[in-house]
């Protein structure tokens, strides 16, 4: 069976959030169950530079555009076991950031969008690679879909058989675009319809994705049911209740030879969960690294690791700072994003220069130090898709701090000092006294040395695997071919 995976970022080539690291790794693992898969991505300014040796797949296929002819090559990465090809415009490609820079989100996010998944779709039948599945994700590439069954590509038999997955990382982001969007796409002007991808006066490209989509899928099941409320639809709750039957929450997995304490070449040291000395270390050298004095005494240092987005309860961890550096605890943060939160942040580390340490760049290997250097991971988040820093937390021995939401409920259990088991601490209420009192039963338990290497044990030893989670993605694939 033939897979076309579209993606807008895929880790190690270009990212900026754990959708890269879920296209990353799941292509790979569905490679491995037998299937044949190809990844699509934009040849991003940053792919390029990073100085690859890239086979042309495609060379050159002319593609109407806006009423002239576009040329699309396409390249793709030799070295790894399934094709990882990247469409190149360098109009739309090239240049800093993958959906903005400093002064916003790119203006014409909608058309480089738009041309990314109708050029996959025209390299589809060049290449040839005859999809028995086109898989989407998110608004950038749901668009695809209405190429595929509201266009003249419906009528063309080599796309007409296939089916298709939309997988929902993020509901919050939906790609909303003015009406005359459409015709520069070269979309039928028809579409601007409540019943098609009209929503409030604007385009929507997500609606493609959850309405022409064979299967919709998300990437937990708790997030699966909150999408279908009010509360966490916004806005699309009552169109995706109708599809109810057709979502299924499929959990992300972790890439363990990706995420590995005892191999990870970016830590200052290395450990096991059966030998966790190395972990001191790397704490020591966290405390270094953020500028904050070394401690003598043992003291708790809690990580953040994460987008600067209204999304991931920033505020409200910002709001608990002073109930936290009570309690004795350190803080390390390590963000960017909204420059309303960053400079938060900022004013949050002059005002408690020896408890806060804060880093705004978007840094991997720092990224896996805080998770390994840090005693507890916080994620308060106030709505959580899946979630991946809370899992690296749990297999980097970094006690998760989680909001129960999403896949973060889903995927931590609290700790139950009557069983020793439990893998962290949970909180409802999305406020500072919500997260401070979770915070306070992780230092109680912290406390005790033999109840808290339990809890890290129980933690290191959970296994998110890919491997069944990917099975779930082939059943789902089968039941689609076999329709
Ligand atoms: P989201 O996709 O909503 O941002 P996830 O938890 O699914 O959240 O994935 C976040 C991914 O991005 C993880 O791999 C995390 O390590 C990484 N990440 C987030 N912020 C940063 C940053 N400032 N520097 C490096 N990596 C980051
Ligand atoms: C989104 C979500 C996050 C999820 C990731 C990968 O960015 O915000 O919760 O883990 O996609 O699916």
């Amino acid at each position: 069976m033939k897979i076309a995976f579209l993606v807008s970022e895929v880790a190690p080539y270009a990212k900026t959030g754990g959708l890269a690291d879920v296209a990353g790794a799941l292509p790979s693992y569905l490679s491995r169950a037998g299937l044949d898969i190809a990844v699509f991505c934009p040849f991003y300014k940053e792919v390029k530079r990073k100085g690859l040796t890239l086979i042309k797949a495609a060379d050159r296929l002319p593609l109407p555009w806006k009423g002239g002819i576009e040329l699309v090559s396409v390249w793709a990465d030799p070295t790894t076991p399934y094709p990882i090809c990247f469409i190149e415009h360098d109009g739309y490609f090239e240049r800093d950031g993958l959906y903005g820079d400093e002064n916003g989100d790119f203006a014409d996010n909608g058309e480089r969008f738009a041309f990314f998944c109708r050029a996959v779709l025209k390299s589809l039948k060049a290449l040839p690679f005859e999809a028995d599945i086109i898989h989407v994700n998110d608004w950038q590439t749901a668009i695809a879909l209405a190429y595929l069954t509201r266009t003249a590509l419906a009528e063309d038999e080599f796309y007409a058989r296939m089916r298709s997955v939309c997988t929902i990382h993020n509901l919050a982001y939906q790609g909303l675009f003015p009406q005359a969007i459409l015709e520069s796409i070269g979309l039928p002007g028809r579409l601007f319809h409540p019943e098609a991808l009209e929503f409030w006066g604007q385009v929507n490209f997500l609606k493609a994705g959850i309405l022409y989509a064979s299967t919709v899928t998300t990437v937990s099941p708790r997030y699966g049911r909150e999408i279908q409320t009010p509360e966490f639809g916004f806005g699309l709750d009552g169109l995706l209740r109708r599809r109810g039957a057709d979502i299924v929450g499929i959990l992300n997995g972790v890439d363990y030879s990706a995420w590995d304490p005892s191999s990870d070449p970016s830590l200052p040291a290395r450990y096991t969960s059966a030998d966790p000395t190395g972990k001191a270390a790397c704490k020591r050298e966290l405390f270094k690294e953020f500028g904050l004095p070394v401690p003598r005494n043992d003291l708790p240092l809690l990580g953040l690791v994460t987008r600067l987005a209204g999304q991931k309860g920033v505020d409200i961890l910002i709001d608990a700072f002073g109930g936290i550096f009570a309690l004795g605890a350190k803080i390390v943060v390590l963000g960017e994003g909204d420059s309303a939160l960053q400079n938060a942040m900022l004013a949050a580390g002059e005002r408690y220069p020896s408890f806060l340490g804060i880093k705004i760049c978007f840094d991997e290997g720092l990224a896996r130090r805080v998770y390994a250097g840090s005693d507890m991971l916080l994620v308060p988040s106030r709505f959580e898709p899946c979630g991946l820093t809370q899992m690296y937390g749990l297999r980097y021995g970094a006690v998760p701090i989680v909001r129960i939401t999403g896949g973060l409920d889903d995927t931590i259990e609290e700790y139950n000092p009557a069983d020793g088991t439990g893998t962290g601490f949970k909180f409802a209420e999305p406020s500072a006294a919500g997260l401070v009192g979770a915070i306070r039963r992780a230092l109680s338990a912290y406390s005790r040395k033999n109840v808290w290497a339990g809890i890290i044990r129980n933690g290191m030893a959970r296994e998110f695997s890919w491997a069944r989670s990917a099975g779930r993605y082939v059943e789902l694939y089968e039941a689609l071919a076999a329709k």
